[in-house]
């Protein structure tokens, strides 16, 4: 049996160390090759899984021994039951239902419709601007997710979005507070403020609901898949209530992630302007001067992989969680039932057993023949298994193409004088909006029709 690198910290002291600043822990478990970290906090156990075949274990091989983690199950008040939370017959049920809609044929329908958004957003810009490159990547990825998926057109109610997903947010966190999970009363509150920030979105899904109900023949998206489920089966199973639900996590999981994915791309681009330069002549050397298309994803090798680098430094998703249902020998361990078993991308991503210099954005590594002996489960930004995330490709597709469209006109730079850092909320976001500046790019001096 293999051997793995085990440490252990106890008490209530160290469980709330770690809640405070989890980056640094995780930072400190991979530097030092830590393979299981078991943190006992009364009568809470956590078990970090730092180790590519566990995470493969627990994530493929045996997970059926397992739900999803209390922090998702926490946030039921917002998502109620959509795909994210969702367990056993009910989530293989909904996934079969929703997974026509990110087959190959569709993706291709959709990359027109991101190139096309992507086009026009930075058509609006202009030489010299100011943007705030998160709130732009949020807007931007809120239309597309509403348009392709739902044939809604939220321009208008995407500002309003953006501040119901920050408050959203920061409702989760408070759900997931150690110190309101202890109080009955102060969950009760947290959850009905997260009902609360939950009914912004719901007036505009309901509206959007109701149309594709009154016109069935309009629409051919996603909601429509969903909602001819239920005339098929005449179970009433599909009802509003759930209808919304999944619709809401698709909404949310659907934008904020890629947003976020987009933001750091960005980010890492100005801190390099080597990697930029070469962004640049892959895109005029590919496209010539044309619009993207859906098949040049595949050409535009080097931009597919910088974001895969973003995504590596900067996982959105920077923590996955599942708590054990019955008991489970990871590795040389005995985990009991209903421990929490915590996988963190953020950690293996930059754990120097699987990568040279981790902390450094070199693209490059990615076309490095010596990269496919790396263990698959090193790199796990969207997890794995029966719960991988359902919009990867779509997510990949979404963020080359919109580097692409972006990067043929913009070169952006970032304000002096900002601290940047990454805040672990429910994805990994920056602590404080990024200011860009604005610069047309100077081989496209008339903007690409
Ligand atoms: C860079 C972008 C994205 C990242 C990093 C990401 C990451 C993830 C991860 C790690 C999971 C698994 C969570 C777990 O195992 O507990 C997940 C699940 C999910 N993602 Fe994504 N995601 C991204 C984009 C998207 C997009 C574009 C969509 C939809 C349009 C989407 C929809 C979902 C849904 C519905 C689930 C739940 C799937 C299930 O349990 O069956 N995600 N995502």
């Amino acid at each position: 049996m293999a051997e793995y690198r085990t440490e252990s910290l106890r008490g209530i002291k160290e469980f709330l160390r770690f809640r405070k600043s989890p980056l640094t822990l995780l930072r400190s478990i991979a530097s030092r090759g830590v393979d299981i970290l078991q943190i006992a906090a009364g009568k809470r156990q956590i078990f970090f899984v730092n180790h590519p075949s566990l995470i493969r274990d627990v994530l493929v091989t045996h997970d059926w021994n397992f739900i999803k983690g209390p922090g998702l199950r926490a946030s039921k008040p917002l998502f109620g039951s959509g795909l994210l939370t969702s367990e056993g017959e009910l989530h293989r049920r909904q996934r079969r239902l929703a997974q026509p809609a990110f087959h190959s044929a569709r993706l291709v329908e959709y990359a027109r419709e991101i190139v096309e958004m992507g086009t026009a957003t930075s058509r609006d810009w202009s030489d010299g601007q100011e943007i705030v490159v998160d709130r732009e990547m949020m807007q931007l990825t809120l239309q597309i997710v509403g348009r392709t998926l739902f044939t809604a057109d939220v321009l208008h109610e995407a500002r309003d979005i953006g501040t119901a997903v920050t408050r959203a947010l920061h409702h989760f966190r408070q759900l997931n507070s150690p110190l309101i999970q202890a109080s009955q009363f102060l969950r009760l509150w947290a959850g009905l403020r997260a009902r609360q920030s939950r009914l912004r979105f719901e007036g505009l899904l309901s509206r959007i609901i109701t149309d594709h109900r009154e016109h069935p023949d309009r629409y051919n998206d996603m909601l429509s898949l969903l909602m001819a489920s239920d005339d098929e089966t005449g179970t009433g199973y599909m009802s509003d209530e759930l209808l919304l639900d999944e619709a809401l996590t698709i909404f949310l999981a659907g934008h904020e992630t890629t947003a976020n994915a987009l933001t750091w791309t960005w980010y890492l681009l100005a801190r390099h302007p080597e990697v930029e330069q070469k962004l640049h002549e892959e895109i005029e050397q590919v496209l010539q001067g044309r619009r993207p298309a859906p098949e040049d994803v595949l050409k535009l090798r080097y931009t597919g992989e910088i974001f895969r680098e973003a995504l590596r430094l900067y996982p959105p998703a920077w923590i996955i969680g599942r708590e054990a249902v019955t008991g489970y020998r990871l590795g040389t361990i005995e985990v009991p039932a209903g421990s929490t078993l915590l996988m963190s991308p953020y950690a293996m991503h930059r754990d120097p057993r699987f990568w040279n210099s981790p902390e450094s954005f070199v693209p490059e590594r990615w076309d490095d023949p010596l990269a496919a002996n790396r263990p698959k489960f090193a790199f796990f930004p969207f997890g794995a298994g029966t719960r991988v995330c359902i919009g990867e490709h779509f997510a990949v597709s979404e963020g080359v193409l919109l580097m692409a469209v972006i990067a043929q006109q913009w070169r952006l730079h970032l304000v002096p004088g900002q601290e940047i850092a990454p805040e672990p909320h429910i994805t990994l976001r920056p602590r404080h909006s990024i200011h860009m500046r604005i610069e047309r790019h100077p081989g496209t001096k008339t903007p690409v029709s």
